[in-house]
């Protein structure tokens, strides 16, 4: 692991240094160790307080694999669930990341936190606002730090967004643009736990979206939703001619893909804002189109990427008035020389853990995000607008 200099050095041109007592360490659990779980690895080697202690995959010895690859030893491995794991009492968990599929976020986050550990979870928050619910209900019962896994938060563009909005300059926001996509991205490299219903639940709305959403929500300070409109559809995903299913020999890709590979929506948030928004994993066109946030004294132009993963795609540009002018101010990217958006997923996370303040990325405006996708898919089954239903927690 890195000591706690190199860490600072490598923070300190963009953030707030802090001193980290290294001297205790917070013992860490993994549930799952597929893909997203590597870039979870990474940022807490880099971290100097940190014992990565356990890990559970339902495949057997896939957890062992995981640490023997990424070079870490001591790691318990042989648990066939996040259960096993959480009931092991030696364990002395402090905190565990959940790193499984879209399907097996809830429990495993549910069980950890009726455990009273604390619990990283990978985005999106979960499959349906029901789900989303219940992990926030064992939050609040259990006092511990629920964080959802958005490291596009740390982006130091994405908070320039916030910080626009926030000055004043566009006056009162009344209309936003939103979403992103790619020509071919159907998320297939290792499997196909994206693309099956048993696993992923959503697809590209879930994925995808979720970033979109969080990019201009957590702007505006995120006003509950009403109502939604929205339209899915899958018409890559279920095409054995998929030119990548073609290309990496899996046609039979086609007849797993359960999901969306396009969702569209028009949603009236509360303070009468409306949202725009539309996600592709696959599409015949180059982009969806930028993010526009329209305010009564201002307009923000967000470059779309061609690969949206909730990053900015390039300079951004308000649109306003001075001296009756029309006058463009452009905003240019922000270089943050290397800085690991995961580094600062995980940091934060664990400060919070270590000094019992507040999740970075809480789950009460992650639960808007989560009821706008779950609204999109429940209002394009039944074909009609629907109202956004959120219980007490
Ligand atoms: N933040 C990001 O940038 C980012 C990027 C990619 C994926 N993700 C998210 O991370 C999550 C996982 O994606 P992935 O690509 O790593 O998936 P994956 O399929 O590669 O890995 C998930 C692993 O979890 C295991 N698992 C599932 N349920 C389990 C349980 N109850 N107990 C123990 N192990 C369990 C599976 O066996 C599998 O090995 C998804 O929700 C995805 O949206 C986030």
């Amino acid at each position: 692991m890195k000591d706690e200099k190199s860490i600072l050095n490598a923070f300190e041109e963009n953030q707030e240094v802090k001193t980290i007592d290294a001297s205790r360490k917070l013992r860490i659990g993994f549930i799952g160790t597929g893909w997203i779980a590597g870039a979870h690895v990474q940022a807490y080697l880099n971290q100097p307080d940190v014992e990565i202690v356990a890990a559970a995959d339902l495949i057997p010895g896939k957890a062992a694999a995981f640490f023997k690859k990424h070079g870490v030893d001591g790691v318990k491995t042989d648990y066939p669930s996040h259960k096993e794991m959480l009931d092991d009492a030696s364990l002395k968990l402090d905190a565990v990341s959940v790193c499984t599929y879209n399907r097996q976020h809830a429990a495993p986050a549910i069980y950890a936190l009726n455990k009273g550990v604390n619990v990283l979870l990978e985005k999106p928050f979960t499959v349906t606002t029901e789900e989303a619910i219940e992990v926030m209900r064992a939050e609040k019962k259990s006092g511990k730090v629920l964080s959802i896994g958005f490291q596009p938060r740390f982006d130091e563009n994405m908070k320039m967004i916030k910080k626009i909005v926030e000055s004043g300059i566009l006056g009162k926001i009344y209309y936003i643009q939103t979403g992103g996509g790619r020509r071919r991205g159907i998320p297939t490299p290792y499997g196909t736990t994206f693309i099956e219903q048993d696993t992923a639940g959503i697809g590209a709305l879930g994925d995808i979206g979720c970033y979109s959403l969080d990019m201009v929500l957590n702007a505006i300070g995120y006003p509950k939703p009403l109502t939604v409109s929205g339209y899915k559809s899958s018409f890559f995903g279920t095409d054995p001619n998929y030119s990548n299913y073609v290309k990496t020999g899996h046609p039979e890709y086609a007849k797993k893909f359960g999901v969306d590979d396009f969702a569209a929506a028009f949603v009236r948030l509360e303070g009468g804002i409306i949202l725009d928004f539309r996600i592709a994993w696959a599409m015949h066109m180059d982009t969806p189109g930028d993010t526009l946030i329209f305010g009564t004294k201002g307009g923000l132009r967000i470059p779309s990427t061609d690969c949206w993963n909730g990053t900015v795609g390039g300079a951004m540009k308000i649109y306003h008035e001075v001296c009756g002018e029309q006058t463009e101010t452009v905003v240019p990217i922000i270089d943050t020389k290397g800085v690991s958006l995961f580094d600062l997923k995980i940091r934060t996370f664990l400060d919070a853990v270590k000094n019992g303040t507040s999740a970075p990325v809480p789950s009460a405006q992650i639960l808007y995000n989560q009821a706008i996708i779950d609204g999109i898919a429940k209002s394009a089954a039944a074909g009609r607008e629907i109202e956004i239903d959120i219980p007490e927690i």
